[in-house]
């Protein structure tokens, strides 16, 4: 039976944020967890210790995954599960992914406190490697549960300095046992904050994401000649950052030039040797570009990538592009996405339905299982940075919404 007046603890959900904000806190007042840093091990140790605390049964995977079940009454049914990413941006904010692990979390001590049982089991999750800042792609593991990535693949992922990505999970010893691999799963809610301007702009509470947006990463790397600065004349210099300066541009000026909906933005780049007095001779740049349109984000990057080698001839800089990833857009299941919009009326939350312009695990998730987001409004519409905000009674309207989304699924016999 659904308990309509059950509410979640906003007071200990804000606790348990401002906890984990405390590790990898940043002078700004965000915070830098990144993925598998000694930062991510402890949240993932306190993570671990709050489900101990709920008597969950924990499996963590071996991509680092980390799943606390709780029983239902029927355990041959596929469980309802929740979760999100306990890493972060460099100089990243306090809510992104986090609120969608302390949120479920919250959930979970509220239907102990209780002794709420549901028809079906609960699990929360927390996923390797969300942000995908420190080792590209982003969703990775979520990536190799939902069958989309390899595992060995994933493994051979290096950050700059050089380090493999299994190489930091075994470090921070969160190389678990358990195949990762997708396991059945009657509905999926992924609780996060909105990450846009949307909601604060229409002035409503809870958003429900139809999907989200086709994530499509591109690597180019450029060669130039290095030389002394001062001696060599301009005419016949191949600067390899000029030409990636002229390319950058192109990325910018992509979404207006196709006419579309769409995003595109050049976020990373290094510039080698990296000294003031040397003509750079080595860029590497990212490319991202998102869309609701999967064909008109590839033909923009076929336009993009016509104007580079064309920048690269007229430059004398050799060019090279990879794809690194590639994310179509997914829709979400509309029962659920209804669902969300629905709790979100029984509490008396305005809400709107929406697209998400970030990615989210949930992304991977939607391959193999019903899937749906909670968004609250994210202030200024700031993410990615320190100063990222939600507002805590938001958080507390968010927690209710998939209280009741979760339970209303974990309740249900087919
Ligand atoms: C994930 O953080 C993204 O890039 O949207
Ligand atoms: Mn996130
Ligand atoms: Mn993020």
């Amino acid at each position: 039976m659904e308990n309509n007046t059950l509410r979640i603890n906003g007071q200990r959900l804000r606790e348990s944020l401002e906890t984990m904000a405390q590790i990898g806190a940043t002078p700004g007042g965000g915070v830098q967890r990144l993925t598998l840093s000694d930062e991510d091990k402890q949240a993932r140790d306190l993570f671990v210790k709050w489900l101990k605390e709920l008597d969950l049964e924990i499996t963590i995977d071996e991509m680092g995954n980390i799943f606390g079940r709780r029983p239902g009454k029927n355990n041959n049914l596929a469980p309802v599960m929740s979760g999100s990413h306990v890493d972060s941006q460099p100089k990243g904010g306090r809510f992104d992914g986090i609120l969608g692990v302390m949120g479920p979390l919250e959930v979970l001590h509220t239907l102990h406190e209780n002794n709420i049982e549901t028809e079906r089991p609960m699990v929360i999750v927390d996923w390797t490697n969300e942000e995908g800042s420190r080792f590209a792609p982003a969703m990775v593991s979520s990536g190799v549960w939902s069958g989309a990535l390899e595992r060995d693949w994933a493994y051979d992922r290096t950050d700059l300095a050089g380090n493999r990505f299994e190489d930091e999970l075994i470090r921070i010893g969160y190389k678990g046992a358990e195949p990762c691999k997708a396991f059945p799963l009657h509905a999926y809610y992924e609780y996060h904050i909105e990450q846009g301007p949307m909601l604060e702009m229409e002035g409503k509470t809870i958003g429900a994401p139809k999907g989200i947006l086709c994530l499509h990463w591109y690597d180019i790397y450029l060669d130039g000649t290095a030389n002394q600065v001062g001696p060599t004349p301009m005419e016949g210099r191949n600067d390899a950052l000029c030409a990636a300066a002229e390319m950058i541009l192109a990325v910018n000026d992509l979404p207006e030039r196709m006419g579309g909906n769409m995003v595109a933005t050049v976020g990373e780049i290094q510039n080698y040797p990296n000294s003031r007095n040397i003509i750079p001779d080595k860029v590497h740049f990212t490319v991202d570009i998102r869309s609701w349109d999967d064909d008109l984000a590839l033909a923009a990057w076929d336009k993009v990538q016509q104007d580079f080698v064309k920048i690269a001839e007229q430059r004398g800089c050799p060019i090279r592009c990879e794809e690194t990833w590639r994310v179509n857009h997914q829709p979400f299941d509309q029962r659920l996405v209804e669902r969300v919009l629905q709790s979100a009326d029984m509490l008396g939350y305005s809400n709107l339905k929406m697209v998400s312009g970030a990615g989210h695990d949930a992304s991977y998730v939607n391959h193999v299982a019903p899937t749906a987001m909670i968004f609250v409004p994210s202030i200024g519409g700031r993410s990615h940075v320190e100063v990222e905000a939600t507002t805590w009674e938001d958080c507390e309207a968010g927690g209710n919404v998939l209280l009741h989304a979760m339970m209303e699924s974990a309740n249900e016999s087919d």
